[in-house]
Formats: C-alpha cells, sequence, structure tokens
C-alpha cells in the first residue's frame, strides 16, 4: 500500500460532511504525512465534546502510525494509567513514565483532562510526561477544552502546542444521536 493509500482508504471515523469532523479527519491526514516525512509537527491533540469520535480516530492514526517505520503505537488510557500508578495499583510511575517518555512510536494518551487531582496525585506526572516525552510523536485526547486544560494548569495546555503542536477543538453533535 503506498502512503496515499493509507491516510485516503479504510477510514471507519466518517465526517458525514460535518465540518467539524472534516477538520479532525484533515488534521490526522497531516500528522501522519509529518510522521512519515519526519516534519516538525510532532503533537496532535483533540478537545472536545463527548461522542465526536476523539478516541476512535487517534485509534486510527495509531493503527495507521505502526505502518509508517517508526515502531509500534503506545495506547493509554489516562485515568486508568494513573490509577494503577497509585502505590497500590501495581505500576511504578518511576519505571512507567521513563519508558512512555521514551516510547520510539507514537504514544496515544487517552482522556488527559480527567484523573488528575490537581493537589494531590497525576498532574505533576502528567506534566512532566509531556516534557520529557521532548520530541517524539505525541497523540492526546480530552473532554476539557483548552481554556479548561488551561485553567488546571497553563503548563499542561501550553505543551501541546510545543513542537508544532495541532489542537483541534472537537465542538459538534455525538456522532451516535446523528441521523444515518
Ligand atoms: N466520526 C465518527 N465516525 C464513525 N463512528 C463514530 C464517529 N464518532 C463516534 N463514532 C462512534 O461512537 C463511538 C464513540 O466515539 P468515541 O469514543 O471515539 O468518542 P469520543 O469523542 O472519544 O468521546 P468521549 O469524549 O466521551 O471520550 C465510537 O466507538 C464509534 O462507534
Ligand atoms: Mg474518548
Amino acid at each position: 500500500m503506498t502512503f496515499n493509500e493509507l491516510i485516503t482508504t479504510n477510514w471507519k471515523f466518517q465526517t458525514r460532511g460535518d465540518p467539524v469532523l472534516e477538520k479532525m479527519l484533515a488534521q490526522a491526514k497531516t500528522f501522519l504525512t509529518s510522521i512519515r516525512k519526519g516534519g516538525t509537527q510532532r503533537r496532535l491533540s483533540y478537545l472536545g465534546t463527548s461522542g465526536t469520535g476523539k478516541t476512535m480516530l487517534a485509534k486510527e492514526i495509531g493503527d495507521k502510525a505502526g505502518l509508517l517505520g517508526i515502531g509500534w503505537t503506545a495506547f493509554k488510557y489516562w485515568p486508568l494509567l494513573l490509577d494503577r500508578m497509585r502505590p497500590d495499583g501495581g505500576l511504578v510511575a518511576g519505571r512507567v513514565l521513563p519508558e512512555l517518555a521514551q516510547h520510539k512510536g507514537l504514544l496515544i494518551l487517552d482522556e488527559i483532562g480527567m484523573g488528575n487531582d490537581v493537589k494531590d496525585f497525576g498532574l505533576d506526572k502528567l506534566i512532566s510526561l509531556l516534557e520529557v516525552r521532548n520530541d517524539r510523536w505525541l497523540l492526546t485526547t480530552s473532554n476539557r477544552m483548552p481554556h479548561e486544560l488551561e485553567a488546571i494548569d497553563k503548563r499542561l495546555s501550553d505543551r501541546l502546542y510545543r513542537f508544532d503542536g495541532a489542537v483541534v477543538e472537537c465542538i459538534t453533535m455525538s456522532f451516535n444521536e446523528r441521523t444515518p
């Protein structure tokens, strides 16, 4: 399969003529093109309302990115990973976070707006992961809008834009509420 075929065919994610969904898909293609060509855009974020296909599209991008020779894609649902890094959760943060920071292929962090307790646990881990991941490929999703992430911590929202990061605001009708 050629790269052109890879990015133009076999998307389960549908746009139904909705400009927001079209923008999401267009950004997916731009990001994959940057991965393919070793371009400067290393980050992509889908932030917005529930049911717009952010997670679904992220996984599809992950599958396609895995075919581009940069290594396999790691997909992590951030709230669950955080839970598992709590003292009795079975995972050691000091081991998991450096591994994710160094992961060669695309790293997808799904739902980064959830589970971060600002005062207690989580937020510092997310911010430092985004920091030390440096210029390696990163895709994030969240239910929270850019200004809401900024309200949690400006360091968090800021890092989504680094390395030519694109932030797509996904505010539209839930896909499952659409009539075919
Ligand atoms: N654009 C789309 N094209 C095709 N199916 C879709 C689309 N958007 C959503 N769906 C369907 O709806 C399901 C839920 O979508 P998904 O979990 O990706 O939404 P989300 O934006 O991540 O929502 P949340 O913010 O609640 O996590 C998908 O598994 C898929 O079956
Ligand atoms: Mg989701």
